[in-house]
């Protein structure tokens, strides 16, 4: 694994992004996604948080793009501009090695440098134990389960809503 590089992404990651996030829209609970997103929207999706100023990074071995982390806004209306909501995606193939959370760390240390204040994760399905256990690991603390609020193969799915403070978190008022 002394290959693993975590790096901010580029345009020229989003079509195996693009991959990996169709695998785990087709096959897993973890996203409420019905349709896998085509290159063109997760492209739209990708300038969109450029244009937001959010950070995006990618894991990769040997040069190939296994894993993707993003923080974006958490809800539109501005008095949550400094509350963000992270996603972390891994090829099946390398779950458990590490890399989520080092993504996530990543991810979680870039957001504190932007200025935001807390990271919320809203992970789908309560039996997702890899995303509630790595989040737990990288400091998240449970905050509550909305049961039942999700359709997905036949079978209702929970939403787990988990937490972390960034940097001061409520310690100190933001800067502007
Ligand atoms: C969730 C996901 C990103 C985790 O990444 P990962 O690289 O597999 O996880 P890591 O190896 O970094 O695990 C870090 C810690 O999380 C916990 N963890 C990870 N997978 C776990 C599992 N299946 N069961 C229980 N705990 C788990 C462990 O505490 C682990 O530390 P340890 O291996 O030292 O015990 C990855 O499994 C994934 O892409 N899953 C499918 C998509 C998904 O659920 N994304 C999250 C959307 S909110």
């Amino acid at each position: 694994m002394s290959s693993l590089e975590i790096r901010p992404t580029t345009a020229a990651d989003l079509p195996f992004i693009t991959r990996i996030y169709e695998h785990a829209v087709r096959y897993g609970t973890a996203t409420f996604e019905l349709i896998p997103p085509d290159l063109a929207e997760m492209t739209r999706r990708f300038d969109a948080l450029m244009d937001g100023g959010f950070p995006y990074f990618v894991a990769a071995i040997d040069g190939s793009v296994v894993g993707y982390a993003y923080a974006g806004a958490y809800r539109p209306r501005p008095a949550y501009r400094f509350t963000v909501e992270n996603s972390v995606y891994l090829q099946p193939a390398i779950h458990r090695r590490g890399i989520g959370r080092r993504l996530l760390q990543r991810l979680i240390a870039e957001s504190e440098a932007r200025g935001y204040r807390q990271m919320i994760a809203v992970i789908g399905d309560s039996a997702n134990a890899g995303s509630i256990g790595v989040h737990r690991k990288c400091g998240f603390e449970m905050i509550g389960t909305h049961p039942n609020v999700g359709f997905k193969f036949g079978r209702w799915l929970d939403t787990v809503m988990m937490q972390r403070a960034l940097g001061d978190g409520a310690n100190t008022l933001p800067a502007g």
